[in-house]
């Protein structure tokens, strides 16, 4: 017998079971996702509508991928969040259950002025537009890097973790992703109210910034062990953290201890062997020879003090050419560092757990990449740019910002 709800096309088949077999509370009826045809907007906008909602609004300056979900409970708006008219022409939508703000400028390898106008600004609009509209209700995607020091992060609660503001940030995305947290904690009330989820490292299928710029260096030859290759990290399976997402409106409610705080949702005791934490080099290493390409381990590792060394001189050659390189010390910090959370607060005040366990949801994430990225790859002879998709949804973003006054 079919089942009632419907169930995204291009969803795998990990997802679908997913949706399928869980029981999951009811989402608001018209809900808006900002960023939308982004790697998690589109997933959470598609299980925002598996999950009841008769109304989502993709609102996003890239317009939807071929694949998006043509279903009639969907709106693919294209539009900026640094556009203010835009904004408030969208949350002045009638009857607007929430907003899922999630829109951002994403990753290390954008221009500088376009964080703050995306990231802080925009958010700003969203918070303007929607006490105009009387919305009362936002769950913001924050980043656990907006408390990044360059220490290792190894098994901390988000209270355990320096607070915000921080003196100095490890990058510009870091620190507007805080910007925009910041504001959005700022306003929250029992009338108002908001609550920041972030996730840590991303992945599954249709990822387009994490594993294909790994996998492209890898198959390239161009990727080797950072340091000893021990460093523990914990992942988030993108279903899980639109997961959290969706459930963290549910935590909105007058004199809730979720309201105005941070969040981190990862794949929890999930990881292997029960802990919340993976080796991050080793399980890379699983998706690189998943993908028919040699094995890291078996090659020589690259001393930390040497990489950072080689960063130092990419980062004065990215500043003075206004080039993009994968090489810079941003990137061997926190490919070398400890980076996981306790994620108790997410358990307690959001009743989150996993959906989709770690080892299946890495397993097919494998088999996703093989069967539908590997086929597109041909052997660049670049220099360690980035991989093209990633390039392609960086350029219209910075284009449409470019034409918001
Ligand atoms: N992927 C991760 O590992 C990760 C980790 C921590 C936090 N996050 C947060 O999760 C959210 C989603 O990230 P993602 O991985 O899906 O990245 P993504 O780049 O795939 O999605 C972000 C989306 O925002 C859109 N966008 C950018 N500028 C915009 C603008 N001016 N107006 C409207 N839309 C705009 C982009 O086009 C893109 O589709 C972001 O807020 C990000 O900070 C992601």
């Amino acid at each position: 017998m079919d089942h009632p709800i419907p169930i995204a096309p291009s969803s795998s088949p990990l997802q679908r079971t997913t949706s399928k077999s869980g029981s999951y509370p009811p989402v608001p009826s018209v809900c808006v996702v900002t960023g939308g045809t982004g790697f998690v907007g589109c997933r959470l906008v598609e299980m925002l509508v598996e999950r009841g909602a008769s109304k989502v609004i993709s609102f996003d300056v890239v317009p939807p991928p071929k694949d998006a979900w043509h279903h009639p409970n969907i709106e693919w708006r294209v539009g900026d969040i640094t556009d203010k008219q835009a904004v408030d022409e969208l949350l002045s939508t009638p009857n607007i259950g929430c907003v899922w703000h999630n829109a951002a400028a994403v990753g290390p390898f954008h221009p500088k002025p376009l964080y703050y106008k995306v990231n802080y600004e925009g958010t700003q609009n969203i918070i303007e537009s929607a006490k105009k509209y009387g919305i009362n209700k936002i769950v913001f995607s924050s980043s656990p890097s907006t408390r990044f020091t360059g220490v290792d992060v190894d098994g901390l609660t988000e209270e355990e973790m320096p607070s915000l503001p921080l003196d100095n940030y490890m990058q510009t995305y870091a620190e507007t992703k805080a910007m925009g947290e910041m504001e959005i904690s700022k306003v929250c009330t029992n009338e108002f109210m908001t609550v920041a989820v972030a996730p840590h490292q991303v992945y599954g299928p249709r990822d387009n910034l994490f594993l294909p710029n790994l996998l492209e260096a890898a198959m390239n030859g161009k990727l080797r062990v950072f340091g000893k290759g021990y460093n523990r990290i914990c992942f988030t399976h993108v279903d899980n953290y639109c997961h959290g997402l969706i459930i963290a409106e549910k935590a909105l409610y007058p004199d809730s201890p979720a309201l105005g705080k941070f969040y981190i949702v990862t794949d929890g005791k999930t990881h292997p062997e029960g802990e919340q934490y993976l080796i991050f080099w080793k399980i890379l290493d699983e998706a690189i020879v998943g993908m028919g390409f040699p094995s890291l381990w078996g090659k020589a590792h690259l001393p930390k003090g040497l990489l950072l060394f080689i960063a130092s001189i990419c980062d004065v050659l990215q500043k003075i050419f206004g080039i993009i390189l994968k090489l810079n010390t941003f990137n061997v910090i926190v490919l070398t560092m400890h980076r996981w959370f306790d994620i108790k607060a997410a358990e307690t005040d959001l009743k989150f757990e996993p959906i989709i366990g770690f080892r299946e949801g890495w397993d097919e994430t494998i088999v996703w990449f093989r069967e539908n990225w590997l086929p597109k790859q041909s052997k660049s002879k670049g220099l360690g740019g980035i991989a093209k998709t990633t390039q392609s949804k960086i350029d219209i973003q910075d284009e449409s910002s470019k034409k918001v006054r």
